[in-house]
């Protein structure tokens, strides 16, 4: 059965027009106004409303054993989180740590997501060690489809790797044409600060943000960048937070080092007194890197408004209310992470396009298209045009909402933006032409999403 949506302004990086989507065996096949739709085909109205290609997180933590337990989502229950808020694919970590073997963990997280998602999935690799045999087993994942890795230069120990496996990483990117993904903190100063501030004492979530300064933070970021810049690997910093990682890394882009820029949500949003409330309150927003200065917000959005941050992801990452109090003694044992799936998208409008920080181009760019470009999706995502996949949503710019704990679909017991105001959500999100949700309620079919099969492209 096809599917016409009518009258709607559609909505692509550089362009805007009014008119119809017409949809087919899973791809857009028409674009146009007044389009005749065959007898049967489903009709959505569109009127005062955007059109928007599927919108896509480039960094979701979904199955995730970290910190002596595990992120309490599935895909289940994460793919119907984002497909209510717009997200029609994400992309999550396959975070394998650096005892376990690589390949056999890119089966395990594989095998969570196979005919569990209701959106479509993709993997970036993370790369926690690299030994003799990570070269053949990386070989076989990017021919399987799955052609972005992921080092964390923090988490010594578990998930981190020092500077010779970095070589060894992007020096075999570059071979394959690979792009790297890296969380950049140095691991040392981290382990060292952590050590000192809970021997004088200094135990509470306040101290996170302490553990891990800006300047641990710029250092990572800059080491990346100068290790790209001496291998010729492309690569691309996942939740930077503040200033002077965005000088870094904006330093080695005027030198001609390939690297692009992730900026998530709750750095945008929050700042680092929300991890400074006491007890509970304060750990709900333990992250990595953690909440910053507030002035860092005013630095991410108008570099995202100017072009120089590319993408907005989430970093989502649910721990419940019970894992956060493991870390009561100490907060170095907070689980790392917050969510974010299912109000990226609303929140970023809201904040972004209806506060006047970016326009409806970037918005677009950054939630979706750049996504796209970078990971190998477009212009099968990313995009409306024809041939491409049916991801559609339909946005209602009129909508008013508060973001709440109550409401939520991600499965846990808290959300760190509760209380804040939504101006616009989607109405209706298409997944291959199919309706998957109708204004809030998931009304479609779980199981639908697909690995997506991505080719290297960073030679
Ligand atoms: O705090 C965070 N970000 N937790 C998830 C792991 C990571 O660093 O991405
Ligand atoms: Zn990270
Ligand atoms: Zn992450």
């Amino acid at each position: 059965m096809g599917l016409l949506i009518r009258n709607g302004e559609i909505v692509a990086v550089g362009s805007r027009v009014k008119g119809d989507v017409y949809a087919e065996n899973e791809t857009v096949t028409r674009i146009g106004k007044n389009l005749e739709a065959p007898p049967g085909t489903e009709i959505i109205d569109a009127t005062g409303k955007f059109v928007f290609p599927g919108f896509i997180d480039p960094h979701v933590h979904i199955y995730l054993p970290f910190m002596a337990t595990f992120a309490k989502d599935t895909h289940e229950t994460a793919s119907v989180a984002a497909l209510i808020g717009g997200t029609t694919t994400y992309i999550e970590m396959c975070c394998p740590n650096r005892t376990d073997d690589a390949l056999a963990g890119y089966e395990l997280w594989k095998s969570k997501a196979d005919g569990a998602s209701a959106c479509d999935y993709a993997f970036h690799m993370a790369v926690t060690k690299f030994g003799e045999e990570t070269e053949s087993q990386l070989r076989e994942i990017v021919a399987d489809g799955t052609s972005s890795f992921k080092i964390f230069l923090a988490y010594k120990n578990f998930f981190g790797v020092d500077d010779g496996e970095m070589y060894q990483t992007l020096t075999l990117a570059k071979k394959l044409g690979v792009i790297v993904t890296a969380h950049c903190e140095n691991a040392e100063l981290v382990a060292r600060l952590q050590a000192q501030l809970i021997g004088e004492g200094k135990t509470g979530p306040e101290w996170h943000e302490p553990s891990r300064p800006e300047s641990v933070e710029a250092e990572g970021t800059g080491r990346f960048a100068a290790f790209l810049e001496n291998t010729g690997a492309t690569g691309y910093v996942v939740h930077l937070s503040c200033e002077r990682a965005l000088n870094a890394a904006l330093a080695a882009k005027e030198r001609g080092v390939r690297l692009s820029v992730e900026a998530v949500l709750p750095h945008l949003l929050l700042d680092k007194s929300f991890a400074e409330r006491p007890g509970i309150e304060g750990m709900k927003h333990v992250m990595s890197p953690p909440l910053r200065a507030k002035h860092n917000q005013d630095v991410l959005w108008n570099a995202l408004a100017r072009g120089l941050v590319d993408t907005v992801g989430t970093d989502h990452c649910p721990f419940d209310v019970e894992q956060k109090l493991l870390g009561t003694d100490a907060f170095t044992n907070i689980p790392n992470g917050i969510p974010g799936i299912e109000d990226r998208v609303n929140l970023l409008y809201s904040f972004g396009v209806q506060k006047g920080r970016i326009d409806l181009d970037r918005f677009v760019n950054i939630a979706s298209t750049r996504a796209a470009k970078l990971f190998g999706l477009f212009p099968r995502k990313g995009t409306i045009e024809v041939g491409g996949d049916a991801d559609l949503v339909v946005f209602d710019p009129g909508y008013r909402g508060i973001i709440s704990v109550k409401t939520q679909h991600v499965n846990n017991d808290y959300n760190g933006f509760e209380g804040m105001a939504i101006a616009g959500r989607p109405s209706v999100v298409t997944v291959r032409g199919k309706v998957q949700v109708r204004d809030g309620e998931f009304v479609g079919e779980r199981g639908r999403g697909r690995l997506l099969k991505r080719e290297p492209a960073y030679f």
